[in-house]
């Protein structure tokens, strides 16, 4: 990181601030502004941080005007080709695809936490049947560190690294628990002699009359759904895993944090939106509908929007709703449903957007999430779920984020300031002393 250039800001009266400007490897320069409160008394005022990078890192790049999304490097078209979600988790901790070896120590170390505590089951009976499977996650998660507070130091390098293991190893047990809690039927316990994937179908989807039977391009569907969703750099989620664990919290504690913050529409919970939005749309008249569909979501009064397009970085197509349609001609083919009528209608409203001039002049295009609820419904996967599968695949980047924040020198608490707008210092006016109740004045005369 370095660069010779140097901004320099002219201020009030002839004033004026030099800034160094940082270079990355890839991707926009950086205007260090570390030093600008403390040389002019000014902060910098940046809302939803559209120009405003946190930290350095060195695990994800997006270009989003080419629509270029890398992980440590490597181009996710080729991640989704020729690795598993395993490779792309080892791949996100360490900076470097696994050897064979390495794969072989590491899916054993997976496989030795995919169990959770058994009384977390009863933990789990404290909720309803009918929560969103997102409000169950964000407490099972945040309750893993009262399980497994015995590798909890965070200076602790041998413990940074097991809760890692424990976190990606248990979200699946945990996502699918989750989901046989709302239906009421008993939990199954992970097989690790089955793939990381595919254990996670199973436990999902197997019931104890009729085992689950595993479909390879199925299973290698939902491992692709995962590598997509693995890590996305510095998203609001992301932030907010680091933005919590800057405090010195637990990683457990950091993650609950971020799949709470993931829940939200504007972020995961959009594929659960969208698939919402199309199935809504389908019952209201389908493709003849589409034209007043499209004129309400560009209608800012209507308060609604296309769920499933647009995105803060991506002003090109997103690369993962590329690969995710991809995966849903090979899902649906599989399954015999090419005629899908949901995903003919998903179809149909990404062409008549990606015509409109309001959708091209603003630059939106389908995002992940566009297409991804389209392959878990095939799946066999319910909507309320759908965000909860993302929270599965995001912990990886979470605690490789995490990891690379607490082992940078420069990491501080995050502390952002303000402009504050509200009344300047003033006096409480002299208030009446306030009158007693009736019975207790009664009672403190009669003393
Ligand atoms: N439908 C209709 N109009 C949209 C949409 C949309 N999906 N997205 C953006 N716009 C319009 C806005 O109304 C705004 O128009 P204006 O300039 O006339 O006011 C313009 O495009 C810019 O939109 P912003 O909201 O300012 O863009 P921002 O970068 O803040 O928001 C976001 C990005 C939240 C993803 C937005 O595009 C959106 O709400 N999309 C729908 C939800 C969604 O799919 N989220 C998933 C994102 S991917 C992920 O998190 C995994």
């Amino acid at each position: 990181m370095g660069s010779n250039t140097k901004a320099v800001l002219n201020y009030g009266d002839g004033k004026s601030v030099e800034f160094p400007v940082l270079g990355g490897t890839i991707g926009p320069e950086v205007l260090d502004i570390r030093s600008l409160y403390g040389k002019s008394g000014m902060f910098t005022y940046d809302p939803g941080f559209m120009s405003t990078a946190s930290c350095q890192s060195k695990i994800t790049y997006i270009d989003g005007d080419q629509g270029v999304l890398l992980y440590r490097g490597y181009p996710i078209e080729q991640l989704a080709a020729n690795c598993d979600f395993l490779d792309t988790c080892y791949l996100l901790l360490k900076g470097e695809l696994p050897t064979p070896a390495q794969k072989k120590e590491f899916v054993q170390a997976i496989n030795q936490h995919t169990m959770v505590h058994e009384q977390m089951q009863f933990f789990m009976r404290g909720f309803r049947r009918d929560a969103h499977p997102m409000a169950v996650l964000t407490g099972l998660v945040g309750a893993l560190s009262a399980f497994y507070h015995d590798a909890l130091d965070i200076n602790s390098l041998r413990d940074r690294e097991i809760s890692a293991l424990r976190l990606i190893a248990k979200m699946p047990t945990l996502v699918a628990m989750s989901y046989k809690y709302s239906l009421g039927q008993p939990y199954f316990y992970p097989k690790n002699d089955l793939s990381y994937t595919a254990n996670f179908m199973r436990m999902m989807f197997a019931n104890p009359c009729e085992e689950y039977q595993l479909n390879d391009v199925l299973v290698r569907a939902l491992d692709r759904i995962f590598i997509l969703h693995a890590d996305h750099e510095q998203n609001a989620s992301t932030s907010t895993v680091r933005l919590c664990g800057s405090s010195g919290t637990n990683p457990f504690a950091a993650i609950a944090a971020g799949v709470a913050c993931l829940w939200g529409p504007a972020h995961g919970g959009a594929n659960e939106a969208c698939l919402n939005m199309l199935q809504r749309l389908q019952i209201q008249g389908g493709v003849e509908k589409l034209g007043e569909f499209i004129a309400k979501v560009k209608d800012p009064a209507s308060g609604a929007r296309l769920m499933g397009f647009g995105h803060r970085v991506y002003k090109n197509y997103d690369p993962r709703a590329k690969l995710m349609r991809e995966t849903c001609y090979e899902v649906l083919g599989e399954l015999g449903l090419q005629d899908d009528p949901l995903f003919k209608l998903a179809m149909a409203l990404e062409k008549v957007a990606l015509e409109d001039d309001y959708f091209v002049s603003r630059k939106l295009y389908p995002n992940v999430d566009y297409y991804s609820g389209i392959v878990q419904k095939a799946l066999g996967i319910p909507v309320a779920m759908f965000t909860g599968i993302f929270s599965l695949a995001r912990t990886a980047g979470w605690i490789a984020q995490w990891q690379e924040m607490i082992t940078d020198p420069e990491y501080k608490i995050g502390r952002p300031r303000q402009l504050y707008n509200g009344p300047a210092r003033r006096d409480v006016p002299a208030m009446k002393p306030k009158a007693m109740p009736a019975a207790k004045e009664a009672l403190a005369t009669a003393h």
